[in-house]
């Protein structure tokens, strides 16, 4: 066992903040030996004793952290971040789908993998769900490059059959049989998932959805990962292809792809309906704001997600997003939230901002208890982080009297800089 004394954030069961000014974090191996859990946390005064023989390090001065959770990203598009565009669809066609195309190459692939995680555990992002490309082979590549680093991560070959470019266009038979060799290979070996990932309805063919669903429908405990409602174009283009659906996210509700463990980007232009759908079949929205900024793809609407029961998580949708970093994303869905803020007086705390991109992505995904918390029987994915990485953080966070204003401080002025060290399964990568 070993254990970290400094300042400690975690969440209770009610998602409210638990921190401990000076707190201890104990971790050691489950029961089998194999993975590296929490195993006490909390005040270093209370906890201490317990623990006598257990090495402490010292990082008084410094806030352990759960490790951040990315609902919704694409590795391939790493590169593709900052593309300029008028909008979502000339963005995939002029850059995303060419560059995805790339993607063939396995070598090329994991070259790129590489470098996404090492950026992503940089920015302190423990697990992403992320999109690979319709190539099974990036899907190979991106999962030996998690394996590599013990990290818990979940990802899919994408799915689309129609109006998609050569060189990204699969076979809607094939891409089928590829995703369920896919499961096969990787769903469940160590942290590894799979995400069934129809890249959206516009790019499949209704076949290809409903095969989709039959695959989800076998396999109860796979994700599935799309987009929905993004832009106007896009959400028009939807209900020409599938006229009989009663909306965009019937769609997918039509062919079995609305279920747990069903992440749908974006969720920006739904109706009271779809977002009762969302609520009841306990699917979930990757919030995206940094992507709907730059895309100009509009407003994630908090107060009628929270009406309707909805869950969602944050996201940097990397690379229609800006920026791999956390806090980043947190500052972009506060600008977001106060959007809605004239109307109801809502205005995003930053706990609870810091909750949708830990905790609160975790429960999304259905892996409450196992990542984005630090309580006991937690995955042991954390972050170090230091509130004096700059001088005006350092200036701005010795003046904080409260949580809130501490934490505020790190997502108003926080970056990479701030991410002084990032633990995996118990190990400082
Ligand atoms: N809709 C379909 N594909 C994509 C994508 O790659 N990024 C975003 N933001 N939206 C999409
Ligand atoms: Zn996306």
């Amino acid at each position: 066992m070993k254990a970290y004394r400094g300042a400690l954030l975690r969440f209770d069961d009610q998602h409210q903040p638990v921190y401990d000014s000076d707190g201890l974090l104990v971790i050691g191996p489950d029961a089998q030996g194999g993975r590296q859990l929490v195993h006490a946390a909390g005040a270093y005064d209370a906890l201490a004793g317990r623990f006598p023989d257990v090495a402490v390090e010292d990082v008084r001065g410094q806030l352990i952290a759960p490790g951040f959770v990315d609902l919704h990203v694409h590795y391939p598009q790493t590169d593709v971040i900052g593309a300029p565009a008028p909008g979502l669809l000339p963005w995939l066609e002029n850059y995303t789908y060419p560059h995805e195309s790339r993607f063939a190459d396995k070598a090329y692939a994991r070259s790129v993998a590489d470098f996404f995680f090492d950026e992503l555990m940089r920015h302190g992002v423990t697990t992403a769900l992320t999109f690979a490309t319709s190539h099974p082979a990036s899907v190979d590549a991106a999962f030996e490059a998690a394996q590599a680093r013990g990290l818990r991560f979940i990802t899919g070959k994408v799915l689309q059959d129609r109006h998609s470019p050569d060189g990204v266009r699969d076979d809607t038979q094939q891409s089928l049989a590829d995703t369920e060799a896919l499961i096969r290979r990787w769903h469940g070996v160590g942290r590894l998932g799979y995400a069934i990932t129809p890249r959206f309805a516009p790019t499949s063919t209704e076949a290809q959805l409903r095969g989709a669903g039959e695959i989800a429908a076998r396999h109860p405990d796979v994700w599935i990962q799309s987009h929905v409602a993004e832009n106007r174009d896009e959400i028009r283009w939807a209900m020409e292809l599938f006229p009989g659906a009663r909306s965009y996210l019937g769609v997918y509700d039509d062919v079995g792809l609305l279920r747990e463990r069903a992440i749908y980007a974006h969720c920006i232009h739904l109706d009271g309906e779809d977002r009762q759908l969302m609520a009841r079949s306990g699917a979930a929205a990757a919030v995206s704001p940094t992507s709907n900024l730059f895309l100009g793809s509009g407003f994630f609407d908090y107060v009628q997600a929270d009406d309707h029961g909805m869950r969602y998580g944050l996201a940097s949708d990397v690379g229609g997003g800006t920026s791999f970093s956390p806090f980043h994303t947190m500052l972009a869905a506060y600008y977001v939230g106060r959007e809605g803020q004239t109307k109801t007086g809502l205005s995003l705390t930053p706990s609870r901002l810091w909750w949708q991109h830990t905790a609160g992505a975790a429960r999304a995904l259905g892996l409450e208890g196992v990542i984005g918390n630090l309580q006991p029987g937690c995955e042991a994915d954390f972050v170090v982080l230091d509130p004096q990485a700059t001088p005006l953080l350092a200036r701005k966070t010795a003046q904080a009297d409260s949580l809130d204003e501490l934490l505020f401080a790190l997502i108003v002025l926080g970056d990479d800089r701030v991410v002084r060290r990032c633990v995996v399964d118990g190990r400082t990568a």
